[in-house]
């Protein structure tokens, strides 16, 4: 109850069914972690703090709470999220995925990246991975536009949705940089990565897996959360990393990616405030 009154924005009653999970049981984990998220959302640091760091105690083998309290500004940002913070996180999330993102958030990044794909390759593509393909949101919006998709996630939960929408040929539970390395080179026209590059920092590794993946002259369409007065990338309070266009230039050219175009534009809200969001297009050159 009280994770879904979060997630549709009623902190207030959410947290006291937060408080009452406590009294039960002082070590529940998911109230202790659901009120350090509860308090972050507030501004309120220092008791989101002491909630993670009780998830710390309570569960020294997560890597969820150690990211938070990094994303909260009290230890150096990791290069990207953990993986089982990613894949416990989406698994729990994706019940109200598709509809706190589209109605509460606003959410159109896979509409956007089907107008950019649409806008190079008009006649459409063969092969397209699609990494973090979450529910399938952007498969479905891709559909018509490639000849087979492949989907890439860490979450079981959201690549069983993903599998329902019937977009995909193929579903590869690995994180971006394994299912990158375990495809054949030259293997796709086109990938796009939706929303996930918010889960990474570094995106050096990703560039580079891709890159003898895609055909020459194939394409890559990503969205990146953009960060303001900070030096290539950080990781903001929420536990999502914002990227500077510099440095997203500057990776492509070391990674070999020629860079199409680099839009800024706005693909989902937070509190009601369009998040500054960049939407770019690569190319892979002979
Ligand atoms: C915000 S959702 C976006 C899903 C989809 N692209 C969309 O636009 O609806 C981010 C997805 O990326 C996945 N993800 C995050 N980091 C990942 C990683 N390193 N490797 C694979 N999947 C990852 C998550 O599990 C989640 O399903």
């Amino acid at each position: 109850m009280g994770s879904s009154l979060l997630f549709h924005g009623d902190g207030k009653r959410a947290k006291s069914f937060f408080t009452r999970a406590l009294k039960l049981d002082e070590n529940c984990l998911s109230a202790h972690w659901l009120l350090g998220e509860y308090h972050s959302t507030q501004d309120e640091k220092e008791m989101a703090l002491v909630h993670y760091r009780r998830c710390l105690e309570i569960a020294p083998d997560r890597q969820g709470p150690a990211f938070m309290i990094a994303a909260l500004g009290e230890d150096a940002s990791p290069d990207r999220a953990p993986d089982d913070y990613v894949s416990e996180f989406f698994d729990w999330y994706a019940d109200h995925f598709e509809s706190h993102l589209t109605e509460n958030l606003k959410y159109i990044g896979p509409q956007e990246v089907a107008k950019a794909l649409r806008t190079v390759r008009p006649d459409g593509v063969g092969h397209l991975i699609d990494l973090g393909c979450g529910t399938g949101l952007a498969g479905v919006a891709l559909a018509g536009l490639a000849s087979r998709l492949t989907g890439v996630d860490l979450s079981g939960a959201m690549l069983e949705r993903a599998k329902a929408t019937g977009a995909y040929a193929n579903l590869v539970q690995l994180d971006l940089v394994s299912a990158l390395q375990a495809q054949a080179d030259g293997v796709a026209e086109a990938a796009v990565a939706v929303d996930v590059l918010v889960y990474v920092g570094v995106v050096e590794s990703v560039f580079a897996e891709l890159k003898p993946v895609l055909a020459i002259d194939g394409v890559l369409i990503a969205t990146f959360e953009e960060g303001d007065h900070i030096e290539d990338w950080d990781l903001s309070a929420a536990g999502r990393y914002r990227h500077t266009e510099d440095y997203l230039r500057k990776t492509a050219a070391n990674a070999g990616l020629e860079v199409i175009s680099i839009s800024r534009t706005s693909l989902r809200e937070e509190y009601e405030v369009p998040v500054p969001s960049l939407i770019a297009t690569f190319q892979k050159r002979g």
